[in-house]
């Protein structure tokens, strides 16, 4: 059976590493939970997605206008940005028991679930292309290493991103053809959490999630750990990639490779709308971006050909 939406009444204090704060990670719980709907398929264009290195400054400035909203709202607006990286702690440290299973608790990593729950319509830090291996004017210029392992090994600029694209190669192509190592390992109604990652969930998300965490930091906080990393808004950014990636993968695919399992398709989440309600989303809703209404800027794949 598919792993049910959680009982947003039942939140139980997150799994912390042992110098972290003492973290409330629970929304608000909501009641008058709405089941989500697709918008109605119109001829309005589809949203496109930018590479947040080319969104241009009237999307910027937008997107800095929300977030400085989401800021000014109440802690426990479930639209505040407090509440948004709280959504991100609750659903990976185990805040929430498995509906008719009080003994399991429902992760969202290290399985199937990985790239559905994660999928948000914002602009993506396009660290796969050189152009975007690079952080924002105000960081040093130098590129990222895909393959972070906590020590930063300085290697010439044109040699790290030559390491990059085969790195790109080998998660999403050579180490990628069946969709469960891209994806990652069912997770059902009754299972163990953690069953397994997908290539591109362990690398490079995670070793991103990393090379973006404090080292000064204990836990590497915010990126370099679950409870913390949506506090940082690049966290959204790095997982507009992950999405697109997620996207991009199926394009290559020469027929439908998700799951057909209805265990994957019925799974369920419960997040918050704009207007504050609970809305339950099942994976099989958030299939076809342009359903959705949006697509991706197209911004080539510069990894394709770079087989090691
Ligand atoms: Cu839920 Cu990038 O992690």
């Amino acid at each position: 059976a598919p792993i049910q939406a959680p009982d947003l009444g039942n939140c139980n204090p997150p799994d912390l590493p042992n110098t972290a704060p003492d973290t409330n990670c629970c929304p608000t719980s909501g009641t008058g939970i709405i089941d989500f709907e697709l918008p109605p398929a119109s001829s309005a264009p589809l949203r496109v997605r930018p590479a947040a290195h080319l969104a241009d400054a009237e999307h910027l400035a937008k997107y800095e206008r929300a977030v400085a909203l989401m800021k000014q709202l109440p802690a426990d607006d479930p639209r505040s940005f407090e509440q948004q990286w709280r959504v991100h702690c609750a659903y990976c440290d185990g805040a929430y028991d498995q509906v008719g299973f009080p003994d399991l608790e429902i992760q969202v990593h290290n399985c199937w679930l990985f790239f559905p729950w994660h999928s948000f319509a914002l602009p993506f830090w396009n660290w796969d292309a050189p152009a975007g291996m690079t952080l924002p004017a105000i960081y040093p210029p130098f590129p990222v290493d895909l393959d972070y392992n906590e020590i930063d090994v300085i290697i010439p600029t044109d040699e790290q991103i030559d390491q990059n694209l085969n790195i790109m190669y080998r998660q999403m192509v050579s180490g990628a053809k069946k969709t469960r190592l891209f994806m990652g390992q069912p997770y059902r109604a009754g299972d163990q959490p953690d069953p397994g990652a997908g290539s591109v969930e362990n690398v490079p998300h995670g070793t991103m999630h990393t090379w973006t965490g404090d080292p000064a930091q204990p836990n590497n906080e915010d990126m370099g750990n679950f409870y913390s990393a949506a506090r940082d808004p690049i966290f959204f950014a790095h997982h507009g990639n992950i999405d697109r990636l997620w996207h991009v993968w199926r394009g290559l695919r020469p027929s439908n490779t998700d799951f057909a399992d209805a265990d994957w398709l019925d799974t369920a989440f419960l997040f918050y709308d704009e207007e504050a309600r609970p809305v339950r989303v099942r994976i099989r809703d958030c299939l076809d971006p342009a359903a959705m209404g949006y697509a991706y800027q197209d911004v080539g794949l510069p990894w394709l050909k770079a087989k090691p």
